[in-house]
């Protein structure tokens, strides 16, 4: 087997053969919905509560995919083990589920039925890698956050519009930062592609989940929390609180846990990690059955994973 092979609207195919029309919904007027699961040690990482969050949101938009819950979760299954043949050892997946309304026939208002893909792709380790050691820095862009007035953050919609201007935004004040968005308040949200969570008096802090995608690392970390014993706020939060915390962090799919070094330039606390966000990233490791820091490390060329590596086991203690 050479290429990967990808689940189109009924069909496996190879990827190379996994054909849209230019007149699917999804392409004209990004009208769909989209999910992100990952494999930790080629297992697929809590599917259940993404498929939660995947059927939820095509509630809320009115797309039928077509499919039951458990076949959807067969098909799931199915891509991550037809195509772990090509995957490394030490790689993982992200399994992709992106569902449109599908086709409107031409020159009619009729649609021809959704169209749904589920793919899986190598998780790219080297993107996060050196930010566990040396964070990473959040801008607060001037585009805010979509009001769920408009359209509800909760459901994970594919136009990513909005989150791209802040990326744009967010990167034109500094190549490699990432766009920590405020709603229409000042109240902090999310990113692009993770919640947000600092630490005040040892209390967990994070945006009232009316305003963010509600994240499954974000739940996970809430289950963590409540059994290490460490105190959840859900709240209205301004940068003004993330200035003064003593340590924050994002957390997402792709990332899982990554520390904050500073926010529009002001550094946030005096570690990286902080205590309780190292207390959490061992908490998440152990729930994984590994490191998975150490394995985004390791993707890096030899003497930088080394050194990094080591800073990282000196960290953990
Ligand atoms: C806008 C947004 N917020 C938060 C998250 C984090 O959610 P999760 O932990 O389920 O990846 C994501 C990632 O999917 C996202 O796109």
């Amino acid at each position: 087997m050479k290429e990967r092979v990808v689940y189109l609207s009924g069909e496996f195919v190879p990827e190379s053969e996994a054909k849209i029309s230019i007149y699917d919904r999804g392409f004209t007027s990004g009208d769909g919905i989209y999910e992100a699961t990952r494999t930790f040690g080629h297992k697929l990482f809590r599917l259940d509560d993404h498929l939660d969050r995947l059927f939820n949101s095509l509630d809320y938009v009115r797309i039928d995919c077509g499919l039951s819950r458990e076949e959807m979760t067969k098909i799931c299954t199915e891509v991550v083990e037809k195509n772990l043949p090509l995957l490394g050892e030490d790689d993982d997946y992200t399994l992709w589920h992106v569902i449109s309304r599908g086709v409107r026939l031409p020159g009619t208002m009729t649609m021809a039925g959704p169209t749904v893909a589920i793919f899986a792709q190598p998780v790219d380790f080297t993107r996060y890698a050196r930010t566990y050691i040396d964070g990473v820095t959040l801008v607060t862009p001037a585009t805010r956050r979509t009001p769920p007035q408009s359209l509800s953050p909760k459901a994970k919609i594919t136009n990513k519009m909005n989150h791209n201007m802040a990326v744009f935004e967010a990167q034109q004040v500094d190549p490699d930062a990432i766009p920590l968005m405020l709603d229409l308040d000042g109240n902090i949200t999310e990113t692009d592609t993770a919640n947000a969570f600092f630490v005040s008096k040892g209390r967990l802090c994070t945006s009232k989940s009316r305003t963010v995608l509600g994240g499954i690392t974000r739940l996970v970390l809430f289950e963590l929390a409540a059994e290490l014993g460490i105190e959840v706020v859900e709240d209205d939060f301004t940068p003004f609180d993330m200035y003064a915390a003593e340590e924050a962090f994002i957390s997402g799919t792709s990332g899982s846990i990554v520390p904050v070094s500073n926010l529009n330039g002001s550094q946030i606390g005096d570690a990286l990690p902080g205590e309780t966000t190292l207390k959490l990233m061992r908490a998440f490791n152990e729930l994984l059955g590994m490191d998975c820091i150490a394995q985004a490390i390791r993707h890096l060329g030899d003497n930088e994973a080394k050194e990094l590596l080591s800073t990282w086991e000196e960290r953990l203690g």
